[in-house]
């Protein structure tokens, strides 16, 4: 069996490493990893022991020392903001892409790279920085394949719409007949081996049929030698939130409450979605992460409904009705399960929650690189 030596950069979490140990039937390891930051530095030590992390910018990593590592794969998340739907979008311009260019412009130099797995944000995949990626990677004899894919595709109640690049050098992937792929997306498959290219269609372009095959059942077909199942078990919240949570502790503030109650994103234990969880948690209010109605014993209609006849005149009665709510943030155990971590991931004891909200937020959700990374490496 082919051995697969892991360089994770852009490290974080080690949302990747976990996503390698998850790979039951195969000889894959993380074998060295790169990261700046040193709360996840801290953090990653904690979970995957001293040795592998180096707390390096990886601008300073060079041909001989990528050829020296003796790795064959490289996974890796580059940071976002240059691609984001609520940053500048400077693109190629933003000196925060000098890094992920820089790995690019190793990789004609460096034959002993194999495999890659790139991870970024929706908005990526219209970027300049990904046409550069894409010529770079073929121009090296890198296949390449590219999804946006979110876990609630995979039955996970939380949304995390993001782009995936998959390559491999010299080898096809079996699944996918056209060349050049288009990005593929849930329900664009189909059991034949093609896709359906065009977005609203939903006719093979390569048998005619009917095409209504899910990603999950994709991964399930291309690795069937695999023992692990694919399938979360369940996709309501309330399996990934504690009920005991001391809400006094996770409250939303009166003052959020009260300037920023309607554009609030609020789930109940019963739902079966949430919003993707952002870095900016607790301290930004839209677009950040959903929270949660703990008092189910007062409904939300009622209580807003107050809320917005007092909300200009008596600001006193209107966030009272809203207080009946019992209205909290997720906590950091829970987004984290959200993000599909093991349980027995651990934390450095002096870690607040802040930084683990804005490491959680940068961070991949596991099970969907768990299944992309069996992808990878069997299909
Ligand atoms: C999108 S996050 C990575 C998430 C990671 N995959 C995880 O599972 O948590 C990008 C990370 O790259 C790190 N980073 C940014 N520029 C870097 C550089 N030049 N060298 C090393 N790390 C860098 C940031 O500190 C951040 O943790």
């Amino acid at each position: 069996m082919e051995t697969i030596k892991v360089l994770e950069l852009f490290a974080g979490l080690g949302g990747f490493h976990i996503a390698v140990n998850n790979q039951k039937d195969a000889n894959i390891q993380v074998v060295k990893s790169f990261e700046i930051n040193v709360n996840a530095v801290k953090t990653y030590q904690e979970n995957f022991g001293y040795d592998v992390i180096s707390n390096r910018n990886i601008l300073s990593l060079s041909t001989e020392e990528l050829i020296r590592q003796n790795v064959n794969a490289i996974f890796m998340s580059p940071p976002c903001q240059p691609f984001t739907r609520l940053g500048k979008k400077l693109d190629v311009n933003d000196d925060r892409c000098n890094a992920f260019h820089h790995v690019l412009k190793l990789l004609p130099r460096t034959p002993n790279i194999q495999y890659l797995l790139i991870e970024n944000v929706y908005g990526f995949e219209s970027s300049k920085m990904r046409e550069n990626m894409l010529e770079i990677l073929q121009s090296s004899g890198f296949y390449t394949i590219e999804f946006l894919l979110s876990p609630t595709d995979f039955g996970v109640p939380n949304s995390r719409l993001r782009y995936y690049l998959l390559a491999r050098k010299n080898k096809k992937f079996t699944f996918c007949k056209h060349d050049p792929p288009s990005i593929l997306k849930e329900f664009t498959y189909c059991t034949c081996g093609g896709i359906s290219l065009h977005e609203q269609s939903s006719i093979c372009s390569n048998c005619q049929r009917e095409v209504n095959t899910k990603i999950s059942s994709l991964v399930q077909q291309n690795t069937g030698n695999m023992k692990q199942s694919f399938l979360v078990n369940t996709s309501k919240l309330h399996s990934y939130l504690d009920e005991k949570t001391d809400i006094e502790q996770y409250a939303v503030p009166d003052k959020i409450l009260l300037r920023y109650g309607n554009i609030l994103d609020l789930r109940t234990f019963q739902d079966s979605s949430s919003c993707c969880f952002t870095k900016g948690y607790t301290h930004l209010v839209e677009g950040s992460g959903s929270v949660l109605v703990c008092n189910r014993s007062v409904t939300i209609e009622e209580a807003y409904k107050a809320y917005n006849e007092f909300k200009e005149t008596n600001s006193e009665a209107a966030l009272n009705s809203l207080r009946k709510l019992k209205i909290r943030y997720f906590t950091p155990k829970e987004v984290e399960r959200l993000m599909c971590f093991p349980d027995n991931y651990i934390w450095p004891k002096d870690l607040s929650d802040k930084t683990k909200y804005k490491l959680l937020g940068n961070s991949v959700n596991v099970h969907v690189v768990t299944l992309l990374v069996a992808l990878l490496i069997h299909s």
